[in-house]
Parts: C-alpha cells; structure tokens; sequence
C-alpha cells in the first residue's frame, strides 16, 4: 500500500523540498510559519492518512516558510469524541471525520449511512459533487464548520467470528458502530446490538468479546488488524465510509488570502488523488487480509444480498424526515448517470 501511495506521490510532488535554509530565512524576516495541525483517526496507510501526509508535503514545499503542516493520526492528538470539540476550540485546524461523525452539527448528512443507498463509489462520487453534495460541505457554518473536501475510503464489510450469509445470522450480535443514529438502527433492523465505540477502541472490544462485529472498509480492516480478532468478513458493500474535511471557519477565514487560496488550490488536488486511489488501497488491503490467512471473505449471492437490503431498507424511512426526501431522492438518482 505505501508503496503504491508513494508512486503517487513522487508523481503529484514537484521535487523542490522545503530546505532548512529557506526556513531560516523565514524566520530571519520574523515570519513564522503559520501552524496547521491536521488530526485524525486511522492510520497512515489508508486514503486519508495518505491524503493527510500529501497535503503536508505539497504545503510545505509550496508555501516555504508560511505554512508547518503536523499531522496526528491514529488518535495521537484526539480521538472520537474530542476532535470535533477541539476543532471548534481553535487547538487542531483541520479534520476528516467520516460522514457518520456529523449527526450532531448537520443531520443531512446523514444520507450517507443510510444503507445501501448508493449502488457504488461512482454514485457516491456523483452525488458529492452534484450542487446538493458541495451544498452540504458549507451547511454548518453557523456552528463554526467549514466543509473544504469530500475524501472517499470506500464500501463497508460486515465482519465477526461467525459466518454472516443472511441477516438472521447477524441476530443477537453486538456489533460496534460509530457514533450514529443511522447505524444504531441500521442493526437494530438486523435485531442486533448496536455498541457505539469510538474508533480506537475498536480492536479491543473485539478481542475481548464486548462486541461481536463490525463494519469497515478492508483498509481500515487491515491497518486497525480487525481481521486478527475477526474469522469472517462477509463482502457487503452496505453502506458507504467517506469523510467530510473541515476547518474551524474563524481559523480558514482569517488566513491570508494567498495562503488560503494555495492550500484551497493543494486540497483540490489531494482530493482528485484520493478519491482516484482509495479503491486500489482497499483492493490492496484485501489482498493483504487473504494472504494473513487469518479471515475467510465471504461473497454473498445477489439474493443473498436483497435479503440484508430488504432487512435494513425500513431504516431510510425512520431519518426521511431529518435529512429530506429530496436529499434522499437526489442520492437515489446519483446511481444512475
Ligand atoms: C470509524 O470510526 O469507523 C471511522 O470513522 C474511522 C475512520 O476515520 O475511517
């Protein structure tokens, strides 16, 4: 996976490296580099701990001097369930919180966990970019939230010990989710347990059995080492993972416009490098997953597919109201083009 990233980033990465010299010069003239701290959850290796470490290295080398880019991932600086507030606190400036993480500043968004709502990563892709998509990124102004980019990681997996094939077999499992009303119900549907868990605690609470599954694209899969904890995944493709990056609106508005302007220009282009890769590191992850020889990978038949849809489908009705069915019908109408 690194190196496939790496390729790429010897590709987009014009060779100009940020020397030390230019940074003492900088600071000769009394500049200090504006700070940007960029935290987030998953590991480097996934689409957006890679898009994370592009936007530091196109920053650095194009804003020498104006811009220090820190990323944090793995939890390292805030975790789920302190990020959000540390954003809007001014002490991290920048985020990308999977699209599950919003319920509480933009119900909308919510569409994205709906289940099978999206028919693949092409849909998905089409409806960000559709004006209700890039509408919903500057939806949460009036709470401090700047939305700047859409990142895709991918289609989520169902994974546990035993073999899920049909929605009875998910019946009585507890099953981690993250902090969503959508996914809550998503398994209460399956008449499972529901455990809300903040991300890094998930491999833990599988270890030790205070839950029983989970749903994850194969790169989270992989790099959190859920298949170690984990026999079976079954190849659901149920719902979609992607994130939301955002800014503090204060912190964004208020830096100089050529630097804002360079790294709104950076981020559009990390952005077309992430979202084109992501399904290469999950299909790299997969690989990998198979070659540990630790989890079977389950492929469900279409019928055997319809019955999870159907089993879940209730669930989209329960949020019509908070996201809208325009929004919901626009999501529907992305998978055909
Ligand atoms: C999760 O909590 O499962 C994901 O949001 C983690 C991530 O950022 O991919």
């Amino acid at each position: 996976m690194n190196s496939l990233m790496s390729k790429l980033l010897s590709r987009v990465v014009a060779p100009v490296v940020l020397t030390c010299g230019m940074l003492g010069m900088a600071n000769a003239q009394g500049q200090n580099p504006i700070v940007i701290k960029f935290a987030h959850v998953v590991a480097d290796s996934t689409p957006k701990g890679q898009g994370a470490q592009m936007f530091k290295k196109l920053a650095e080398e194009r804003l020498p001097g104006k811009v220090k880019v820190e990323v944090y991932p793995n939890s390292s600086l805030y975790g789920d369930g302190q990020e959000m507030d540390a954003l809007l606190l001014g002490d991290v400036h920048l985020l990308a919180p999977s699209l599950a993480k919003f319920e509480h500043y933009q119900k909308k968004i919510q569409l994205f966990d709906l289940p099978f709502i999206f028919d693949d990563m092409a849909a998905v892709d089409r409806f960000q970019n559709s004006p209700a998509g890039q509408g919903l990124l500057t939806s949460m102004k009036d709470k401090g939230i700047t939305g700047l980019a859409y990142w895709h990681n991918g289609l989520k997996q169902l994974s546990a010990n035993k073999e899920l094939r049909t929605p009875k077999d998910a019946r009585g499992l507890k099953f981690r989710v993250q902090a969503s009303a959508v996914l809550e119900e998503q398994f209460k549907a399956l008449r499972a347990n529901p455990r809300k868990m903040a991300f890094a605690e998930m491999y833990q609470g599988l270890q030790t059995g205070v839950v029983n599954g989970a749903e994850n694209p194969y790169s989270n899969i992989y790099s959190q080492k859920i298949h170690e904890v984990q026999k079976n995944i079954t190849e659901s493709n149920h719902g979609t993972l992607d994130y939301m990056v955002i800014t503090n609106a204060k912190f964004w508005d208020g830096l100089p416009a050529d630097v804002r302007t360079e790294l709104e220009a950076i981020l559009a282009e990390v952005t077309v490098e992430v979202n084109a890769q992501a399904n290469a590191l999950n299909e790299d992850a997969k690989q990998s997953i198979l070659d540990a020889g630790t989890t079977k990978i389950i492929t469900l038949t279409p019928e055997e597919r319809a019955q999870w849809r159907d089993a879940v489908r209730p669930v989209w009705k329960k949020f019509e109201g908070d996201i809208g069915a325009d929004l919901i019908e626009a999501a529907v109408q992305s998978n055909n083009p």
